[in-house]
């Protein structure tokens, strides 16, 4: 029987010291719920969902309940999750009014031949399934909408200017099972002041997201224009093979860097069971269970 492992991101920012400890109690209460159900045998699958959808529960973090709003004012929800055993994945994305699009990405995944849909398709397949379509301000907060209003009208504001001076980012959680099996599922409200539409890099396959039980499995968080053009959980998960966990984590946003001027972080576990994590923000919210232990940090 194999020791299951989970790391959990809670967003890679600027994150302000008086939002460090709503970071760290947020990712710490996702951990300590879901690690014990891992423990007695909770999937892989099960597991991130579990854990990502308390973090979009928590209006801490840019995903589901508190994330940004796009340009006309409204939440536009990303996510994806991917089962490593298959390499089945579902998604959704531009998804509004639905508190855990995790789980809605899940149902895309087990119940269609598809991988992502977006949109009013994706809200029209959710309430298929059942989900309760909740009232537009049911998920705004007076945080977001006071934010909003600040850079509504600000000439000089660029979407990825948040990552750099705001507190808020995507949530992700990654978990092998005691089967061996990895998975991993990302969600985020994506970027500030976005145009409606737009689409980060947390649903798209390899992006934002991958798992391969050859490999292990990674989640992003960041600037989803600079992420996505670099695939950059893909290549993470391909230097797994040649490299320690935390080198290709390192490798990963070094090369982010570099070739696209990206900014963001990785979390991530390696085929040996080996925890991977990186970024190139000031801080990034992380935690994982080492030896039974819960360890948080936010620090680099
Ligand atoms: N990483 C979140 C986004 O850019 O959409």
């Amino acid at each position: 029987m194999i020791q299951p492992k989970l790391i959990i991101h809670g967003g890679a920012w600027n994150i302000p010291d008086e939002y460090v400890e709503d970071h760290i109690r947020g990712v710490e209460k996702a951990i300590n719920t879901t690690y014990p159900k891992l423990e007695v045998g909770m999937s892989a699958l099960d597991a991130v969902e579990f854990a990502v959808r308390i973090l979009e529960e928590d209006p801490t973090y840019d995903a589901g309940r508190g994330a940004f709003l796009n340009e006309a004012g409204e939440v536009e929800l990303d996510a994806i999750i991917m089962d490593g055993k298959t390499l089945n994945f579902g998604a959704v994305a531009a998804l509004q009014n639905i508190l855990h699009p995790v789980s809605v990405a899940r149902k895309v995944m087990d119940e269609t031949e598809h991988c992502l849909l977006v949109g009013d398709g994706a809200l029209s397949f959710a309430k298929k399934m059942n989900f309760e379509e909740l009232p537009p301000e049911s998920l705004l907060t007076e945080r977001e909408l006071a934010f909003f209003k600040s850079i509504k009208n600000k000439e000089t504001f660029k979407t990825h200017h948040p990552f750099e001076f705001e507190p808020r980012d995507t949530v992700g959680a990654v978990a092998m099972d005691r089967d061996g099996n990895f998975a991993v599922a990302t969600s985020t409200g994506g970027t500030a002041r976005k145009l409606r539409g737009r689409v980060g890099d947390s649903p798209i396959v390899g992006g934002g997201a991958y798992a391969d039980n050859e490999a292990g499995a990674v989640s992003a968080t960041g600037w989803g224009e600079s992420i996505m053009k670099v695939v950059l959980c893909k290549r993470v998960c391909d230097h797994f093979f040649n490299q320690s966990a935390m080198e290709a984590a390192e490798e990963g946003i070094q090369y982010l860097k570099k070739r696209v001027n990206g900014l963001g972080g990785v979390i991530g576990i390696n085929a040996k069971g080996e925890y991977s994590f990186a970024f190139n923000t000031r801080r990034m919210a992380r935690g994982y269970v080492q030896n039974g232990k819960t360890i948080v940090s936010i620090e680099k």
